[in-house]
């Protein structure tokens, strides 16, 4: 059996397709391509609006620019998740102010989120970590706040969560949402890539307009914005990527499912809990296990990725040195990252790949005592 992959891109004929048109057509930027991913992609989560931008990380640093944060904000982050989600809110001269997460869905803790609110706290950024939607409360108590809620959907293309009793999707629970299509991703674009999306009205046609210069359409800028537009070429990759991400998702939950049912009751690991009333994307399908250095060995030995999710939460990493919270420590956050293994459950993941990886799981458990 060939190496088992942690994340591989689709690549097919109507993508390629659409790529070489696109190039053909040297219509490359600013085109309808962009125009109609954005459409698309907002109906798909339900959002007002969405901009495709170049990557998750400038979305995230966007976000905070159109809510108009800067030095002197806080904005609420979780610890345990990929480094862009905290970066983003020193990049506009802010501070993050990093909470713990849910001990049992690994997402942001919303009692942790009031315990640091203050006067200050302009923002909270909420990730549905890998795939996992976080606590519709979130979205109720920022609204009571007046908190601004930036969504980091980054691994969560397809997830959605019923909040008041109506299904919203991810991207639309938030004010502003952020995605990316690195090729790892539950969608990608062919390169890097992002969307930003929004609920808000008021912030559709800035949001627009800021990934070209704040421009409108007598291209006078009426706000500094950049030029953090996408290619048309991805675009076009992306429109077709979008139509099969039901399915892939579809795929990623029936792979999901029959991890869950053979492994848990396996020594030495516990099964990742969903949340009620949502639907998770399965980004990333993470077992917590005991021992996480030798079940990652074990599975590389037999020709199978894996990955642990977060060794190092981002406020111990070097670049938060300066931080107040550097040497601090965050109870779940600390025990969990360590300990979270990633195995393969992209869609492209075959029946025999997917019991191979189970037997060699439940091998490594019989293995340690
Ligand atoms: C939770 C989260 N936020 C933000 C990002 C940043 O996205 P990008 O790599 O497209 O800049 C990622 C990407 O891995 C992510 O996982």
């Amino acid at each position: 059996m060939e190496r088992i992959a942690i994340a591989q891109p689709s690549w097919d004929n109507e993508m390629r397709d659409a790529a070489l048109a696109t190039l053909d057509s040297l219509r490359w930027v600013k085109g309808e391509q962009g125009h109609l991913f954005g459409k698309e992609f907002a109906q798909m989560c339900g959002a007002v609006n969405a901009t495709p931008c170049q990557s998750g990380s400038v979305a995230l640093w966007a976000a905070l620019r159109l809510l108009g944060i800067g030095p002197g904000d806080e904005v609420i982050v979780p610890s345990l998740t990929y480094i862009a989600t905290t970066t983003c809110v020193s990049l506009v001269g802010a501070t993050p102010i990093f909470v713990d997460v849910e001990p049992d869905f690994w997402c942001i803790d919303l009692e942790q989120v009031k315990k640091v609110y203050n006067e200050h706290t302009k923002a909270v950024i909420g990730v549905h970590l890998f795939g996992q939607m976080y606590d519709p409360e979130l979205i109720e108590w920022c609204k009571t706040q007046g908190v601004a809620l930036i969504e980091d959907a980054a691994q969560a293309h397809g997830a959605s969560l019923v909040v008041d009793g109506v299904q919203r999707g991810a991207g639309a629970c938030g004010d502003i949402g952020i995605f990316s299509f690195f090729p790892s991703k539950n969608m990608a674009v062919g390169g890097e890539g992002g969307m930003l999306t929004t609920t808000l009205e008021s912030i559709s046609n800035r949001m627009q307009a800021f990934v070209n210069h704040g421009r409108d359409v007598t291209l006078e800028s009426f706000e500094v914005g950049s030029n953090l537009r996408m290619s048309e070429v991805s675009a076009a990759i992306g429109r077709i990527q979008l139509k099969r991400l039901e399915r892939w998702v579809e795929r990623r939950c029936e792979i999901a499912g029959r991890y869950s049912a053979s492994l848990c009751n396996v020594r030495g690991f516990s099964i990742p809990a969903v949340r009620k009333h949502s639907n998770h994307a399965w980004h990333q399908y993470c077992v917590l296990a005991e021992q996480p250095l030798q079940l990652k060995q074990h599975l590389d030995h037999n020709g199978i990725d894996a990955r642990i999710y977060y060794s190092t939460p981002c406020h111990r990493q070097k670049v938060f040195e300066g931080h107040p919270q550097y040497e601090s420590s965050l109870k779940w956050t600390d025990e969990l990252g360590p300990k979270l293994v990633a195995i393969p459950v992209h869609h492209q993941l075959r029946d025999e790949e997917v019991e191979y990886i189970i037997e060699k799981i439940i091998e490594f458990s019989t293995m340690v005592d």
